[in-house]
């Protein structure tokens, strides 16, 4: 088995994250908005791992979020998209998004056993623990009070699962199991590459204990630094060492002037109004995956990029900007767009070969 992706040589790793729901990570009304068709889908995927990014991110939603667009609730299960995937990628590390309530882990164990071997050993853990109310009345679901508590539980069954030589009972708050086992064990040991998409100090000390890599999203890149400095540090405490992935949405077009245009208009004068009010309080009221300035400052990035950092602007512009979050420490981040397909290939022809010329990855 060859090296993981993230455990690969480039400096600053590159995903694709959300290219499993409609609308990406907008909340946009413009006619090229991303349908996310699978076959669409696999081409992407496909660009993505000639072009040499390290990873393939889907958003875990299983309802949308209303105005008139609806926007994810077009979106596909990360599982079964992961081991679709598998076949039609080669190198591209793909990763599946998991909400700890609403799947047991004794199936996560195994799902993610499967995608593993499917993908020669290319398979990765996002792990989420949930903040949409309305998702989990769907499931029937209270959310508790210390979903990171359920989620180290969720970790732990998983990890036995694969370790343990003998079947075991496992005695918990949440989980009361008994005889529990399950083969075959991933490729990779002890599991697979694991991220914890989270932003609060109670998710960071949950990635410190449990993940390879915190996913958070960031205000500024000074800001980042010092997240970073707060993960590494709750990370030491246990012995460990915790890198951080970030999450960005972008426009980059020729001129910075072009790039600041069509971000207006997608995210300001196109924007699905009432699906933002809704995203915007919803995940104010029940996560703090965002600086609460950030809900006050930047509704535009709730519509560009549901709150992530914004990369808009020419190739030299963008390039800039990841190697300041290089220098900051990130280990990558992912980037989204509103059209896939349609963008993609503009910022591998033009911005990767900038970051080569940085020294932060290699040429393909
Ligand atoms: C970068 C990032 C990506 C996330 N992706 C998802 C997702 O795909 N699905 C989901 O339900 N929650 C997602 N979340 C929400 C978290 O899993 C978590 O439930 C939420 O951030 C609340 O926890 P916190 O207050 O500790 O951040 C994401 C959060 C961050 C920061």
């Amino acid at each position: 088995m060859s090296l993981h992706p993230m455990r690969g040589p480039n400096r600053f790793k590159l995903g694709v994250f959300s290219a499993n729901a409609d609308g990406g990570l907008t909340l946009t009304k413009v006619p090229e908005r991303w349908p996310a068709t699978f076959s669409e889908i696999v081409e992407v995927a496909q660009m993505a791992d000639r072009a040499g990014f390290e990873f393939f991110l889907p958003i875990a939603r299983w309802k949308g979020f209303g105005g008139e667009m609806n926007s994810r609730e077009w979106s596909f299960e990360t599982f079964t998209y992961a081991a679709a995937l598998s076949g039609v990628t080669k190198n591209i590390a793909l990763f599946s998004t998991v909400h700890v309530p609403m799947v047991h882990p004794v199936y996560a164990a195994k799902a993610l056993a499967t995608v593993d071997h499917a993908s020669g050993g290319r398979a990765g853990l996002n792990i989420v623990c949930g903040w949409s109310p309305e998702e989990f009345d769907m499931f029937g679901l209270k959310m508790v009070d210390d979903r990171y508590a359920q989620g180290l539980e969720w970790f732990e069954i998983i990890s036995r699962i694969y370790s343990s030589a003998e079947p075991f009972d496992f005695d918990g708050k949440f989980y009361q199991l008994k005889n529990v086992s399950g083969r075959p064990a991933p490729l990779q040991a002890p599991r697979p590459v694991t991220l914890n998409a989270a932003f609060s100090p109670p998710g960071r000390d949950f990635a410190a204990k449990a993940a390879d890599y915190l996913f958070t999203t960031f205000t500024d890149i000074e800001a980042g630094r010092g997240q970073i400095a707060d993960i590494s540090a709750r990370a030491a405490k246990t012995g460990r060492d915790v890198g951080v992935y970030t999450t960005c949405h972008m426009v980059c077009r020729p001129t910075q002037a072009e790039a600041e245009a069509y971000y207006e208009y997608y995210a300001v004068q196109q924007q699905d109004t009432a699906s933002v009010d809704h995203y915007m309080s919803a995940k104010e009221a029940n996560s703090t995956s965002h600086d609460p300035e950030a809900y006050r400052l930047y509704r535009k990035r709730f519509a560009g990029g549901a709150g992530t950092y914004p990369l808009v602007g020419s190739p030299n512009h963008i390039a800039d900007e990841l190697i300041k979050m290089a220098a900051a420490g990130f280990a990558g981040t992912t980037v989204s767009v509103v059209n896939f397909k349609n963008e993609l290939p503009y910022f591998i022809e033009k911005v990767l070969p900038l970051l080569v010329e940085a020294g932060l990855r290699e040429a393909v």
